[in-house]
């Protein structure tokens, strides 16, 4: 794949990766993204995303939102033809070109609320745990099926609809969890990492309308039930990470 035409960087400031842009606040989400041994992305969004994604070589790789390279790793071990990660926190793509040099993967600083695919023909379009910081997903969903080949495929994670529904603020460890307004779609501002952060809430039914009017057709859908595997050992995580769903993974192909 020849390098993407979308650097240099276009981001607004301001806009839904804001809370990305200060430096400490993205050194603490990267330390709880990475610290913990049993973080729900490694115990649940990670298991659910590998295994409906199977096999990556051989892929060329569009990932929206792409963080800090994680996945870009994981793309390039497993012998992808490319990867074009992008994501408005020019901080985050400073950190994915450290964590992965390999010349295969690519990354990009943009804003996938107004992106233009550099290019079509992409074999897997990912979005991981980013789609709920934006507003309207009609033109991300939109680029994201110009980007893709014919047989190519969209799969994406996002925060659990029971999560983003309700105004919760947490300090320490949740014990209990509210679910309410579930059926008023839009913003919810809340703290995390002591800041606010702003994530949009969607019914289940709303991602499915959303992708059904991109022209997706929705082919697999998981709430990311933990693995028991994956805790080593650690029973009483386990059972605490069973109790209620954080993640909701879509994955669709064109229509
Ligand atoms: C929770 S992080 C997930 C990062 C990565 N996909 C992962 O799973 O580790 C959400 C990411 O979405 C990015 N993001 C949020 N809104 C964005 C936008 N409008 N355009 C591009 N990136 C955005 C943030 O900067 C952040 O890197």
């Amino acid at each position: 794949m020849s390098d993407p035409q979308i650097d240099p960087p276009v981001s607004p400031a301001g806009g839904s990766f804001a809370f990305y842009e200060d430096e400490h606040r993205l050194d603490q989400y990267l330390k709880h993204r990475h610290q913990q041994v049993t973080s729900p992305n490694l115990v649940m969004e990670d298991p659910a995303f590998m295994r409906v994604a199977g096999k990556l070589g051989g892929q060329r790789v569009l990932d929206l939102g792409c963080g800090d390279g994680t996945f870009a790793t994981q793309c390039i071990e497993q012998g992808c033809d490319s990867y074009l990660g992008i994501d408005g926190a020019s901080g985050m793509i400073e950190r994915a070109r450290v964590r992965c040099s390999d010349p295969r993967a690519q990354f990009a600083v943009v804003d996938m609320a107004t992106f233009e695919p550099p290019q079509s023909g992409f074999d897997l379009v990912s979005s991981r745990l980013a789609l709920h910081y934006l507003a309207d997903l009609g033109p991300t969903l939109r680029a994201a099926r110009r980007a893709l080949a014919p047989d190519g495929r969209f799969i994406a994670t996002v925060l659990h609809p029971v999560l983003t529904s309700g105004p919760t603020t947490s300090a320490g460890q949740r014990q209990t969890l509210e679910v309410d307004d579930y059926f008023s779609p839009g913003p919810r501002t809340r703290e995390w990492f002591g800041e606010p952060v702003t994530w949009h809430h969607r019914t289940i039914e709303n991602y499915l309308n959303d992708l059904q009017a991109a022209g997706f057709a929705l082919t697999d859908l998981r709430e990311c039930e933990p693995v028991e595997a994956q805790f080593a050992g650690n029973a009483e995580e386990y059972d605490r990470r069973r109790r209620v769903p954080l993640f909701l993974l879509l994955a669709a192909v064109t229509a």
